[in-house]
């Protein structure tokens, strides 16, 4: 109901709460509580006693009201659960997922209290900041190909920061957003499979969209930047994440239907990594040499510097 009446809200000027009472069949009284719920989840809502209630200002949580709202997607975000505070947004993504949740479901927090990145690493993640979230996918894919589902989200992901934007982003492999050689944003992809199925993927995407220097831990400060900082003003995240949301969906379509070639071509044309000479670190070993391609599975070929050439699975790259 709530959401039906934001809706209203939004394409009026301003509507009594008469006339919302009468068109959903309820009290005067129940719009009256609706209407200060989404006061408290931060939209203005002026009342006036001739007019009736006129929304002012949309608040920019990422609650499912506002990000479903004239949302050009069939499968992607169709459902979003939204949490103020959690730990990772992965976790609960992955509970639901385990629990039959559907292709396309979206968990979505304002902070994160531990956020995890690629290698066990922590993703900082300020209240109201960034945008943190974690979607729920169910290709018909073998394991092997798994490292194609994060490059598609960095397609995605460059897309929607280039059409919300005046930014040129680019993808350093296999899925690390950088801008002005800074990183801000990044995809952890973490699986459920056996030997040849895979059951469910949990997409997780975490941007810095509006996040200050102060507020990342100083290990990353000279590392990271954010879309705020880049521009030199604060962006809308519902603005953002919708754009995303479309995006993703378009790529994972594009995917599913024709395979990988055009999204690895989309990918090239984004990436800072071949052409370039790089450091290979997987953990163990470090490798240098130059980065030559991506091959049709999306996994990196490099020549290293004593002239062998290697396919590069799964590593963190630095460009030197
Ligand atoms: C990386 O670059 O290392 C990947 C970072 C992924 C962070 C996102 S934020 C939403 C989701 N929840 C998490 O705990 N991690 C991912």
């Amino acid at each position: 109901m709530r959401d039906l009446i934001l809706k209203e809200l939004k394409q009026q000027d301003h509507i009594s709460g008469e006339q919302l009472a009468k068109q959903f069949n309820i009290s005067r009284t129940a719009i009256w509580k609706h209407v200060n719920e989404l006061r408290k989840m931060g939209y203005e809502i002026e009342s006036h006693p001739h007019y009736g209630y006129a929304l002012i200002k949309n608040t920019d949580l990422l609650v499912p009201e506002e990000i479903t709202f004239e949302l050009n997607t069939n499968v992607i975000g169709k459902r979003i659960l939204h949490l103020s505070e959690v730990d990772s947004t992965q976790n609960i993504a992955d509970k639901l997922a385990r629990e039959g949740a559907e292709e396309g479901t979206c968990v979505i927090a304002e902070k994160q209290t531990s956020g995890r990145g690629r290698r066990s690493r922590n993703w900082a993640s300020p209240f109201k900041d960034g945008v943190y979230i974690s979607i729920i996918l169910r290709p018909n894919l073998k394991p092997l190909h798994i490292i194609q589902i994060p490059l598609i989200a960095g397609v995605a992901l460059v897309k929607a920061m280039e059409k919300t934007t005046s930014l040129t982003p680019s993808i350093k492999w296999p899925n690390d957003i950088f801008l002005s050689g800074r990183k801000v944003a990044g995809i952890l992809t973490e699986v459920n499979c056996d030997i040849d199925t895979v059951h469910y993927i949990v997409l997780g995407i975490g941007i810095n969209v509006n996040t200050r220097k102060t507020a990342l831990p100083k290990e990353i400060k000279g590392t990271a930047t954010s879309l705020s900082q880049e521009c030199g003003h604060d962006i809308s995240r519902v603005d953002f994440l919708k754009q995303l949301l479309l995006e993703l969906e378009t790529a994972y379509n594009e995917f599913v239907t024709n395979g990988f070639e055009a999204i690895g071509k989309q990918w090239m044309a984004y990436n800072n990594t071949i052409g370039s000479n790089i450091k290979v670190n997987d953990g163990q070993t470090e490798i240098e040499g130059k980065a030559l391609r991506i091959d049709d599975d999306g996994f990196l070929i490099i020549k290293t510097d004593d002239g062998q050439t290697q396919r590069i699975i799964s590593a963190d790259i630095s460009l030197k």
